[in-house]
């Protein structure tokens, strides 16, 4: 059985019920993830070869507390960063390190800003100066997969809808979807009620209504699907070590669709998009 109850007076801790937003939560999302996605534009243009990723999360860093935000994920479960750096054929969760950016890497920057107790999660992919072909190619297919996953979202549909319309895209194109991660429920905590898959069957899981908050996050691969786990505990990398990308909003379904809560201000969500 699939329990909603109203987010106002629903305990802080996660207890197996989905949340349904009023107007309050939408407020707090907006600026939440319009600040999130002003940092992940700041870092556009901080993206070059030689430059560290560890100093990237430096500039998240700085960027929150000047804005007075707190990145989620520093301390969450023992994670020391405000950024996850994914870089090439890391699926997520790649850490912060000293070591630059070479030429052609492409780096997926995951960030979630707390901004007077409301998460705005988001990711983009970042090239580092000319990349591949097939790598430009990953990263469109990655954005369109989550696009068709956002068009598919609406009052009356279900989280099957939204993971079929992404698999069935990236399936089209030849790549393939990630099964180990997936979406969330966000709002006044990171992870919440519901997961969101990014493959499955339309018409399948939680049927979605208004006042519902949470993440689409595809990851998708350039070769087969299966991920492993560095000895770090965290760096999620394909087994077959081809390319992975993934691109991230936060969004809250509407009476009639649903609203993007990190659209970028700049029109960067996709950096590529800014070359061509
Ligand atoms: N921001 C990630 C997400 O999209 C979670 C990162 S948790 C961390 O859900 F600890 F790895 F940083
Ligand atoms: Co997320
Ligand atoms: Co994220």
């Amino acid at each position: 059985m699939i329990t909603y109850v109203d987010a106002e007076t629903k305990s802080r801790r996660t207890s197996g019920v989905i949340p349904l937003h009023g107007e309050a939560g939408f407020a707090g999302m907006r600026k939440a993830g319009r600040l999130t996605a002003e940092a992940l534009d700041l870092l556009v243009a901080a993206v070059q070869p030689g430059v560290s990723t560890a100093a990237l999360d430096r500039l998240a860093y700085e960027f929150a507390q000047d804005h007075g935000a707190i990145p989620a994920t520093l301390f969450y479960k023992g994670y020391r960063h405000s950024i996850c750096t994914s870089i090439n054929h890391v699926v997520c969760h790649g850490i912060p390190e000293e070591r630059p950016l070479r030429e052609g890497d492409v780096v997926n920057i995951d960030l979630t800003l707390i901004v007077d107790g409301w998460y705005g999660d988001s990711s983009r992919m970042y090239p580092v100066g000319e990349i591949s072909r097939k790598a430009e190619r990953l990263i469109d297919v990655t954005y369109q997969s989550l696009e068709a996953g956002i068009a598919a979202a609406r009052p009356g549909r279900t989280t099957g809808d939204i993971g079929a319309a992404i698999q069935a895209l990236a399936e089209a194109e030849r790549t393939s979807v990630v099964r180990d991660f997936v979406g969330h429920g966000v709002g006044q905590l990171f992870h919440d009620e519901p997961n969101i898959m990014h493959f499955g069957v339309s018409g399948t899981g939680v049927p979605l209504k208004p006042g519902m908050i949470f993440t689409i996050e595809p990851m998708i691969n350039l070769g087969r699907p299966h991920v492993k786990i560095l000895a770090d505990g965290w760096t999620a990398v394909t087994r077959d070590r081809t390319l992975s990308a993934q691109a991230e909003h936060s969004i809250g379904i509407t009476e009639t669709g649903v609203e993007i809560f990190t659209l970028s201000p700049r029109g960067l969500f996709n950096p590529l998009d800014a070359r061509r």
